[in-house]
């Protein structure tokens, strides 16, 4: 397939990778325009984080090519490469201690050299980062401290500060409440929505469908559906990735799949109406 070098499509094509003695990635073809927000589901194990870090340049293909903007990035140095593609990883580590700026301004690390030191380009990018994540007053915080929705958006910095037009995210939301769930993929909209790519891998196939534009569906190493979540989620694909029945309704408002689990086991039969002294509030089991 051709790709203009202007933009910076990511396009993966054949791409076979994995352990010894074992393929994660099998063959995976994708091609995503700028701009977009691709949400990569499928079953624990199946290869979405082995997909995700051979695009990011971490680990290396057995075959296959990684294109971004027509620049084939495992041809690239790190550095250069670094300026195309940024990830954050499912299970990112900080050194102890670091606080919230010093973490951001270590996503600038690429852009410098032996004879190029901090820039004010640098310090806009941290400050843009910050802002957007609305980490600003954190900043001279220390990370550990942090409550785990802080945390999050305080690595989104780190990664967006990098100023890169893909940005891979892995699992970003696993362990958020729904509310900072919701604020993390919205950021993720808002990324795209000013020009970049976004690729992540999502847990909850909802979240997917509601928030990316395209849904990857993976499963054993391959992808088995791509495209508009309305078109590709149903009651066979959740049987597919998950081996589950489920209802598929469609949301009020767009009209975004909602996947109902269908219970397989039936739950205690509906309690009697509450006496007057339960009150509000106190609920009964
Ligand atoms: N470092 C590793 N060494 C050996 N096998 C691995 C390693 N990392 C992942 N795997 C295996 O590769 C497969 C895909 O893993 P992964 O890409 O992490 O899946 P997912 O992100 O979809 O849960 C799994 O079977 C996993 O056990
Ligand atoms: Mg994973």
């Amino acid at each position: 397939m051709t790709v203009a070098n202007s933009t910076h499509d990511l396009v993966v094509e054949r791409v076979e990778a994995g352990y010894p003695g074992h393929l994660a990635v099998r063959g995976v073809d994708l091609t995503v325009p700028a701009g977009r927000v691709v949400a990569i589901v499928g079953p624990n194990g199946c290869g979405k984080s082995t997909l995700l870090r051979t695009i990011a340049r971490l680990h290396q293909p057995r075959s296959g090519t990684v294109t971004v903007g027509g620049a084939d990035i495992w041809q690239l140095g790190q550095r250069r490469a670094a300026h195309l593609v940024s990830l954050l990883p499912q299970a990112p580590q900080a050194p102890e201690a670091v606080t919230v700026a010093g973490l951001v301004r270590y996503g600038r690390h690429p852009h410098q050299g032996l004879f190029r030191q901090w820039s004010r380009d640098d310090e806009r990018a941290v400050r843009a980062a910050l802002d957007a994540t609305g980490t600003t007053e954190l900043a001279g915080r220390r990370l550990d401290r942090l409550s785990g929705g802080q945390r999050q958006r305080c690595w989104l910095a780190m990664v967006l500060a990098q100023e890169t037009p893909l940005v891979l995210l892995d699992e970003p939301t696993s362990a958020l409440d729904l509310g900072h769930a919701v604020e993390v993929l919205e950021l993720a909209r808002s990324v795209a929505a000013a020009g970049r790519t976004v690729v992540m891998v999502l847990h909850d196939l909802m979240s997917a469908a509601r928030y990316a534009d395209v849904i990857v569906a993976m499963r054993d190493g391959e992808i088995v559906a791509d495209g508009p979540s309305r078109e590709v989620v149903d009651a066979a694909l959740v049987r597919t990735l998950y081996g589950i029945d489920a209802d598929v309704l469609a949301a009020p408002g767009d009209g975004s799949p909602v996947v109902v689990p269908a219970a397989r086991t039936p739950r205690a039969p509906a309690a009697a109406p509450a006496p007057a002294a339960a009150g509000p509030g106190k609920a009964r089991m």
